[in-house]
């Protein structure tokens, strides 16, 4: 690669793919901090899964649960809350006739909460992630990494990283909603809670073993 090549490279992996992975747990935290006893489904599968040790590539197929959590916060508060198109070549779509300039915008953050295409769609339920689940819907009623040629590029390497650090976070600490705070999700780019994202954070007792991990996988990475 050019100079060029590998700066503009490293540009998409900070915007494409760092802030959007933060957002993502971000806003996964905040519905764990809401949710007590998914939190502890979830800080259960870690600790079975590997106990103490770090999370190696090993365990990350066994981390199904995390994996759910993740699908359904980013349901809810997709990173990328819409993207869009130009048709390559002039087409007829629900009837309207779309030419080569017609800037189609496709709203991740309504689909995924379309009462048509999801029961309860504003409550957060792990549940509709399960393999059965999935399997029952279109493929695309759900859309956190766009669809089609042009689908994220990173989004296997998204899916194993945010189920890794959510494993490592909550098997550390405990992440608990601050009385009357209401995040207010604000699209820019990617959606942001406006002012940042105030939780409670506490050591969990008796896990000295799991901050060490942390730090030492903070100081490592
Ligand atoms: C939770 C994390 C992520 C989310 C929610 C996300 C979401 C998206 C979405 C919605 C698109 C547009 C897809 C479309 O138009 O159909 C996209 C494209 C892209 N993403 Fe991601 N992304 C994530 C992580 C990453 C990571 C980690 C990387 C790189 C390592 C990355 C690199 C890219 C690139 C290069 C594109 C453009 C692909 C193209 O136009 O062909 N993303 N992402």
């Amino acid at each position: 690669m050019s100079d060029a090549e590998v700066v503009n490279n490293l540009l998409t992996l900070i915007t494409a793919g760092h802030e959007t992975t933060a957002v993502a747990l971000t806003w996964t935290l905040w519905l764990l901090a809401k949710d007590q006893s998914a939190q502890q489904r979830v800080y259960d599968e870690v600790t079975a899964l590997a106990g103490d040790a770090p999370i190696a590539a090993a365990h990350v197929d066994g981390l199904t649960y995390c994996r759910q959590v993740i699908n359904e916060a980013m349901r809810l508060f997709p990173p990328a809350p819409g993207i869009g198109r130009l048709p390559s070549a002039p087409m007829t779509l629900g009837g309207e006739r779309l030419g080569t300039r017609t800037r189609i915008h496709i709203p991740v953050f309504a689909l995924h909460r379309n009462v048509r295409l999801w029961e309860n769609p504003t409550a957060f339920d792990p549940d509709r992630f399960t393999a059965e689940q999935v399997k029952k819907r279109s493929r695309y009623a759900y859309l956190p990494f766009g669809g089609g040629p042009r689908i994220c590029i990173g989004a296997s390497f998204a899916t194993t990283e945010t189920a890794v650090i959510l494993a490592t976070m909550v098997r550390a600490f405990h992440f608990r909603a601050l009385a009357g705070h209401k995040p207010r999700p604000v699209a820019r780019v990617t959606l942001r809670p406006a002012g940042g994202m105030p939780l409670l954070v506490t050591a969990r007792k008796g896990a000295a073993a799991n901050i060490a991990t942390f730090r030492e996988t903070r100081k490592a990475s």
